[in-house]
This record gives C-alpha cells, sequence and structure tokens, in this order.
C-alpha cells in the first residue's frame, strides 16, 4: 500500500536521533520528509523502522557531528530531498559521559558546523532549534570573552584562550560553556547567515528530561540531580514531549516574530539557584 502520494514535501532534518530530538520530530515530522542523522548506525536503524511504521517518511544517514565534512554533507543531503523548512540538533554528550575536550568538540564546535552548514540551505521561511541546556545558565562567562566567542569562527573556537584554559579543564565546566555558545550561536546565525536567507533559529535550554543521557548522569551524581529536583518548583523531571511540545511552537507559524533566542524549561531550577533558595555548589 502507498500511504503518502505527495512528491513535493518540506524537509525536516534531525541531526542527533535520541530521546528529546525524535520526540520533536515526532511533533512536527507529519506528511514532510524527514531525514534523521545520528552516528550510531543502531540508532538510525531502530528510529528510522519506528517512524517508518507509525507513517512518516523518513530517510537515515550516518552522520559524525563531529566532523566538519559530515555535517556538511548531511546538509546537502537535506537539501537535495527539498526545501529544508526544519533543522534540529540535539547531537551531544554530557559532563558524565565525556572528557571536557569530547564535550568541547561536540556540544560546542559540533554545533558551530552544524548551524554554519545549515547556514547554507535552509528554505526562506525555515526554523532551526539548538538543544541547549538548562547548564548554560549556571556558569557566567565574562561579557567580554563572550563577545570574542560570538565572532570567532567555528573552526578556531578551540584555540580562543579562554576555551583552553577554562572549559578543557573539567568536563562540568566544558558543559556550561559549551551549552552558554549554543545560545550565542544561535544568536549570530540569526544575525547574520541565517537572517540573509530568511530562516529563523533559537535554542532551548531543557532542565532535567529523562532519557538514557540523563540516566548516566543520575548514575554519576544522583544526590545532587535529587536535590535539584527537590529545589525546583515542578519538584519532578521533565519529559522529552513536554520539550517537543515548545519546539514545536518556536519552529512554527506562531513563533515567526521569534528568532536568536533561547528558552529555559527547567521546571523553576535556575529561578531557585538565581534567588539564592537553592545553592548549587555546597
Ligand atoms: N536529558 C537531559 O536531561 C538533558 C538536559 C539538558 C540538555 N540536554 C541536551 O539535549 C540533547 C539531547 O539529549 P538527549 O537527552 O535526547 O540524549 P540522547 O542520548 O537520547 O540523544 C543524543 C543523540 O546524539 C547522538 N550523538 C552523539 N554523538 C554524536 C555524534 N558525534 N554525531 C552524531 N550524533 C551523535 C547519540 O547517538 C544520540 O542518539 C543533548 O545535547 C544534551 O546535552 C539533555
Amino acid at each position: 500500500m502507498i500511504f503518502d502520494r505527495n512528491e513535493k514535501k518540506q524537509v525536516v532534518a534531525l541531526l542527533g536521533a535520541g530521546s528529546m530530538g525524535t520526540a520533536i520530530v515526532r511533533r512536527i515530522g507529519a506528511g514532510k520528509k524527514i531525514l534523521l542523522g545520528d552516528i550510531s548506525e543502531e540508532t538510525l536503524k531502530r528510529v528510522g523502522e519506528d517512524f517508518r511504521r507509525c507513517g512518516y517518511d523518513v530517510e537515515t544517514m550516518q552522520v559524525n557531528a563531529l566532523q566538519k565534512g559530515s555535517v556538511e554533507a548531511f546538509a546537502k543531503k537535506a537539501a537535495e530531498l527539498g526545501p529544508v523548512m526544519y533543522f534540529i540538533d540535539t547531537a551531544g554528550a554530557s559532563p558524565n559521559q565525556a572528557s571536557p575536550e569530547h564535550i568541547v568538540n561536540l556540544d560546542m564546535v559540533g554545533t558551530g558546523y552544524a548551524v554554519d552548514a545549515f547556514g547554507k540551505v535552509m528554505a526562506e521561511g525555515g526554523a532551526g532549534l539548538l538543544i541547549s541546556s538548562q547548564a548554560a545558565y549556571m556558569y557566567a562567562i565574562p561579557n567580554d570573552i563572550e563577545l570574542q566567542l560570538v565572532n570567532t569562527p567555528t573552526e578556531e573556537l578551540k584555540n580562543v584562550k579562554f576555551i583552553q584554559e577554562v572549559a578543557m579543564k573539567d568536563s562540568g565546566l566544558a558543559y556550561m560553556i559549551a551549552k552558554r555558545m549554543n545560545h550565542l550561536q544561535a544568536q549570530r546565525a540569526a544575525a547574520t547567515t541565517w537572517r540573509h536567507r530568511r530562516a529563523r533559529i533559537n535554542s532551548i535550554s531543557p532542565g532535567i528530561i529523562v532519557t538514557p543521557l540523563a540516566y548516566d548522569e543520575f548514575n554519576a551524581n544522583g544526590e545532587g540531580y535529587q536535590r535539584m529536583i527537590d529545589a525546583s518548583a515542578a519538584c519532578r523531571t521533565g519529559t522529552s514531549d513536554e520539550i517537543a511540545e515548545a519546539a514545536a511552537f518556536l519552529l512554527g507559524e506562531h513563533a515567526k516574530f521569534i528568532t536568536g533566542t533561547d528558552l529555559l524549561i527547567d521546571g523553576g531550577v535556575i529561578a531557585s539557584i538565581r534567588t539564592g533558595e537553592f545553592k548549587l555548589w555546597q
């Protein structure tokens, strides 16, 4: 049986076919051509099959977000499939999964490669979304250094003295800095490359969302995460579907006036920290 006879479809490209990314694509991908990219062939096979069996039109491609050429090939493939209206980047590793260098390379430089590559193929009226983290709000990069970082080409980010001397020292710091950089990367693209294509780009900073990545964090620092959950207004963890709901809004037609901004979705953790109700470092 042929489920879908439409040949000209808008393209949704997802880099990082994990929990949050697939929840977002499920929410917005009906009737569109979906391109899933991930480093794991096993993930692509499983997720691709799952989507197909649920009626979505899906292609998959192995991509390594650490390699500029691989990310560029992914963007090229997306553009060959049709007008690229949506790009979502969720490829990332968390502090307890990786070394500082890997986090800088993946969560910061890799995201930069993706923003740059899709900045060359997005269709007019298209929208992008980077998945940052509440961790971006836990460490303040000095203003002059932020200005320097936001104006540094992606390939050179790693050579910036601050990245070498601060981010490379510790996985937690690397993660906070890389995720704050995602906000700046969205801002720079919104003001320059993506703007010139009349496309929008924003980020979402999730709090603690129960996914395989989060389980790795709980296993390494369960007590710290429990304190955070208990101190939050929501008093619970979040779900990928709650992130997908907000992502659909930011990517959709009711958010046409929103670009270059970040939406923090953390159940109130950062509010507790910023008001001194909760001490992150004890
Ligand atoms: N889960 C949370 O609590 C939480 C909170 C805040 C932010 N985040 C961020 O959200 C994003 C998505 O996380 P998730 O919880 O859905 O995790 P996940 O592990 O389910 O998804 C991440 C995906 O990225 C892929 N990936 C890893 N390295 C890659 C590479 N080099 N190239 C291509 N793909 C690669 C993985 O194979 C995986 O499918 C991450 O950037 C993470 O840092 C997660």
